[in-house]
């Protein structure tokens, strides 16, 4: 196969990196994956992946240790940076658990590509960071201008708004960055990630979407969740680092639906899983759009494939078993 140039993944054992680190490689690439812990049985599936054992090499980086990150990243052209906490519930120091590996990692990360001669950077931030703007205009689709408003994910006292403000942060700060210094700097936009995992863990939007099946909650507020597969980010992904004209930032949210719609859809397909019974209706505007990726060229699975794929793999890995 024809080498393609080396890349860099960062947090290369997670739920999405897992998945970019297999297109990578299934392409060409040369690929250096940064883990906390190479030797840890978590990133075992990575050298199982095709190409992984002529194709990939890990290296033990952490977000906060520069010198860790320049080492992973020499010798590529290009980055992708999607290493982030993403705790599913509530941590203790939001500041030192979220927001520093978010901000400050993000920003080691950057300096480290400009150091190392890298051309460019895609960076994984989230809807996160588009959807928690109430001066948004309600009929308006959000798009990229879109921000969340930091005040108000920090008056807000949830604990997932520490993540939409580490996310918001880091994401300034890396456009930012961009503009400042010769490095090409773009952000992708994910919203609400499903699908099937390669790695033997399971992470946050898993967990979060697996309480669906297993009766935690009896009564749920009926919320418009925003679903992409994961097997679309990482060809969101793969597409800005190829396209030369892509730049700035890039939303990609392409199913906006109901959740009790979500629920009955599972239900008349997997009818034997204790599902919520009762919905709270709330008003909820926030409607992002992913023209701008669409554009670019970028095409998408159905909702129902998604589905499907996740709940069979659920299934044939025994995730659903004690409900
Ligand atoms: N899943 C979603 O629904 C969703 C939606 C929108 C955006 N995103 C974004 O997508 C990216 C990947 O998320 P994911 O769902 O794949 O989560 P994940 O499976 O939990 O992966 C996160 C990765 O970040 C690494 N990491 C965390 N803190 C680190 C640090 N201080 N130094 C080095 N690595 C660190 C973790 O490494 P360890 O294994 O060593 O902990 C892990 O590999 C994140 O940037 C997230 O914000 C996710």
């Amino acid at each position: 196969m024809e080498e393609k140039g080396r890349v860099c993944v960062t947090g290369a054992g997670g739920f999405v990196a897992s998945w970019l680190v297999k297109l990578l490689l299934s392409k060409g690439y040369m690929v250096h994956g940064t883990v906390r812990d190479p030797g840890d049985e978590k990133n075992s599936h990575l050298k199982r992946l095709e190409n992984a054992q002529e194709n990939l090499q890990l290296f033990n980086a952490n977000l906060l240790d520069y010198n860790s990150l320049c080492a992973a990243i020499a010798g590529c052209s290009g980055v992708f940076h999607v290493a982030c906490p993403v705790p599913p519930g509530q941590v203790a120091n939001p500041e030192t658990e979220l927001l520093e590996p978010a901000v400050r990692g993000t920003l080691n990360v950057l300096k480290a590509c400009s150091e190392t001669g890298v051309e460019r950077v895609i960076v994984v931030s989230s809807t996160a960071a588009v959807v928690m703007n109430p001066n948004w205009p309600p009929n308006r689709p959000m798009d990229e201008d879109c921000w969340s408003d930091i005040d108000y994910c920090r008056e807000s006292q949830d604990s997932h708004d520490w993540y939409c403000i580490a996310k918001t942060k880091s994401e300034r700060e890396a456009l930012k960055y961009g503009e400042n210094s010769e490095l090409d700097v773009l952000t992708l936009c994910p919203s609400f990630i499903l699908g099937p995992l390669l790695q033997p863990t399971m992470n946050a939007s898993t967990h979060i979407f697996i309480e669906l099946f297993k009766g935690l909650s009896e009564t749920i507020e009926n919320i418009v969740w925003r679903i992409v597969d994961v097997r679309d980010v990482a060809e969101a992904l793969m597409l800005m680092y190829d396209k030369k004209e892509a730049s700035g930032r890039y939303i990609c949210a392409p199913h906006l639906v109901p959740v009790r719609t979500l629920v009955e859809n599972l239900k008349s397909k997997y009818p034997n899983y204790n599902y919520p019974k009762n919905y709270i209706e709330v008003d909820q505007d926030a409607k992002p759009t992913s023209e701008k990726l669409k554009r670019l060229g970028w095409e998408c699975r159905s909702l129902e494939e998604t589905i499907i794929d996740t709940v069979e793999y659920y299934q044939e890995a025994g995730i659903l078993n004690n409900s």
